[in-house]
């Protein structure tokens, strides 16, 4: 089995690496990726960088490049849904892109032709996670994760993300991840802890909370690793 872990900060997978230990490290388009040796299994770690363009990239290379069969996101969200607080686990069933608008055209909002506005990330890598979430006594919401290229530090704009999409949590590349597994065949989850709550102090949360929710993300994805690959 080959696996792809991504972070787009290096906040989100600093953890990872340290309890993996032993590493490469090979360069793809200005990016690392961390090959980690476990048996017969490989996993490839790389943080993409923020926004959706870079978190395309870096999917794309961990399936096409280094043959990645599964993908699993972990990093920290905004979270949208009020039943979220910060620390808190989200796992995206469906994710979509907030920002993208062709209602000029008649189109629904966040919907590409040929596309669609929501993609389901894999039950069975969703079930995995729901599985050590129950074991290990964790709270872990299921819900939808919207994505867009700005971070969201504001009331009106976080209830419009709700409004529009029902969205649990915002952040700024899973539906990247999910659009390009989703067109590649390739699974994929996407985990997040939260950070802050998208609004007027998002910004103060976010600095104060980052590491220890990314951590929080990442000792759990490790975990999911250890199942995966068992
Ligand atoms: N990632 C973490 N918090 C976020 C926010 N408020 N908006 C977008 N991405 C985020």
């Amino acid at each position: 089995m080959t696996l792809g872990i991504i972070g787009a900060m290096v906040e989100e997978i600093t953890p990872l690496l340290e309890r993996f230990g032993d590493y490469e490290t090979k360069q793809v388009g200005g990016n690392n990726y961390y090959e980690i040796k476990k048996g017969k299994h490989r996993i490839y770690v790389a943080y993409s960088k923020i926004g959706k363009v870079h978190a395309a990239l870096t999917a794309s290379t961990m399936i096409l490049h280094f043959g990645c069969e599964k993908i699993i996101f972990s990093g920290v969200a905004g979270g949208l849904s009020t039943d979220l607080k910060v620390g808190d686990l989200v796992l995206g069933t469906k994710l979509c892109q907030y920002d993208v608008d062709i209602t000029a055209f008649g189109h629904p909002l966040g919907f590409i032709p040929e596309s669609k506005v929501f993609i389901e990330s894999d039950s069975a890598l969703n079930a995995v996670a729901s599985d050590i979430a129950k074991a290990q006594g964790i709270k872990l919401k299921q819900g939808i994760i919207a994505s867009g290229d700005a971070f969201i530090a504001d009331s009106a704009k976080k209830q419009w993300i709700i409004t529009h999409f029902g969205a649990d949590a915002v952040e700024m590349e899973g539906a990247a991840v999910a659009v390009v597994c989703d067109l590649l065949k390739v699974p994929f989850c996407i985990l997040r802890s939260i950070s802050d709550s998208a609004d007027g102090s998002a910004d103060v949360s976010f600095d104060e909370f980052l590491e220890s929710s990314a951590k929080r993300s990442a000792d759990f994805v490790i975990m999911m690793c250890e199942q995966i690959l068992k």
